[in-house]
């Protein structure tokens, strides 16, 4: 098999494609035959060992993928050999093979493409879990999304229109933002034309009509998060989803007590281990939410799995939209 092996946390530059043993599954695991790996945000951070997840080196990076699995490991029943799955498991993902543990590991039901399978588990669980668990969102509620045409944004902009919301969508370029359209946004905000923070807080406010979003959904943080906060409407709720933009931000809490207003923290991943049959409820509808075509992952485009640096890359500059996928021949 071969692997991007990461034995330096120092950032992309020192990732090396290596030839490794191909590893037979423990008890509990099973090795995939990887097919499609999607690039998710924490891929980027920890690979520069700044990620809160500080894996034992040398590790190779990839959290998400999908593929056949290739062997099982003692006491797995629930998956067979041959069998296409969508794992995600915080690394592994980067290579053309990788030992995941079984329960881990989603069945994927026929007519699943590898490359949707790959972009599907992390932004859409993130997404319901946030939206329809955290938020309590109702149909005609009004969310704002930022970075609303990233993985986790695109995923909530399709989530809010199943569920009947009004969306705005506000990203950082009008490319951008006539995706997010595409997808079902009712209006979008470019906010490099309506910056930060009292253009951005105004244009928020004109377009809910003056009474504030319901629920804000914030996976970039920095200088968005005080001016969209402040525009929040009455019994607003705060989704804290991420910190793209780097600094962690603080909020004056007088803003919550003058709205009524709640600060709402998402953690998908802690959510899934401590609550696993929520967690699998959840998943179960989303599956059916992608067989109706409520959602689907919107793939920026998928890359040969040799060009993974390039793919960083786009990443780190935000040309990504959507997901980018890297694919094995
Ligand atoms: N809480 C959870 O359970 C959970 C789960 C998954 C992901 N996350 C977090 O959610 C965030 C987004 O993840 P993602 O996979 O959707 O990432 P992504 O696809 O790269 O999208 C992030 C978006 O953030 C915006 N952004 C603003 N400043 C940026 C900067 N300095 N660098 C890069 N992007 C910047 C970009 O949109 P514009 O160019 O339009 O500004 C970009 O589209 C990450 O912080 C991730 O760790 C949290």
């Amino acid at each position: 098999m071969h692997a991007w092996l990461c034995e330096n946390p120092t950032g992309v530059d020192a990732l090396q494609w290596k030839e490794l043993p191909t590893p037979q599954p423990k008890a509990g695991e099973v090795l995939v035959e990887i097919k499609a790996a999607s690039l998710n945000f924490p891929d980027l951070l920890i690979v520069q060992n700044k990620y809160q997840m500080k894996p034992e080196l040398p590790f190779v990076p990839g959290s998400e993928y999908a593929g056949t699995v290739a062997a099982v490991g003692e006491g797995v029943t629930h998956l067979k050999v041959g069998q296409p799955v969508a794992c995600l498991s915080g690394t592994g993902g980067f290579g053309t093979h990788t030992l995941a543990p079984a329960d881990r590991c989603m069945p994927l039901p026929p007519g699943f493409p590898f490359v949707d399978a790959a972009a599907f588990i992390m932004i859409y669980a993130t997404s319901h879990h946030a939206l329809v668990d955290r938020a309590q969102l109702k149909a005609g509620e009004t969310v704002l999304v930022l970075g609303a045409a990233g993985g986790v944004g695109t995923a909530a902009i399709q989530i809010a229109k199943a569920m009947g919301a009004r969306v705005i969508a506000a990203a950082s370029t009008d490319e951008k933002c006539e995706l997010c359209r595409s997808l079902g946004a009712d209006a979008t905000i470019n906010y490099t034309q309506h910056p930060v923070p009292n253009a951005f807080r105004d244009a928020v406010k004109a377009a809910t009509g003056g009474k504030g979003p319901d629920v804000i959904y914030d996976p970039v943080g920095g200088d968005f998060a005080e001016p969209a906060f402040r525009s929040i409407a009455w019994r607003g709720r705060y989704l804290v989803v991420g910190f793209a933009a780097g600094p962690i931000p603080s909020l004056p809490l007088n803003l919550a007590l003058l709205k009524g207003a709640s600060v709402v923290g998402v953690f998908w991943g802690d959510f899934s281990r401590r609550e696993p049959k929520a967690n699998a409820a959840m998943m179960g509808e989303l599956a059916q939410w992608y067989a109706q075509g409520k959602v689907k992952p919107v793939i920026d485009r998928t890359m040969p799995m040799a060009e993974l640096k390039a793919a960083y890359a786009r990443m780190g500059s935000r040309e990504v939209k959507g997901k980018l996928v890297l694919v094995n021949p």
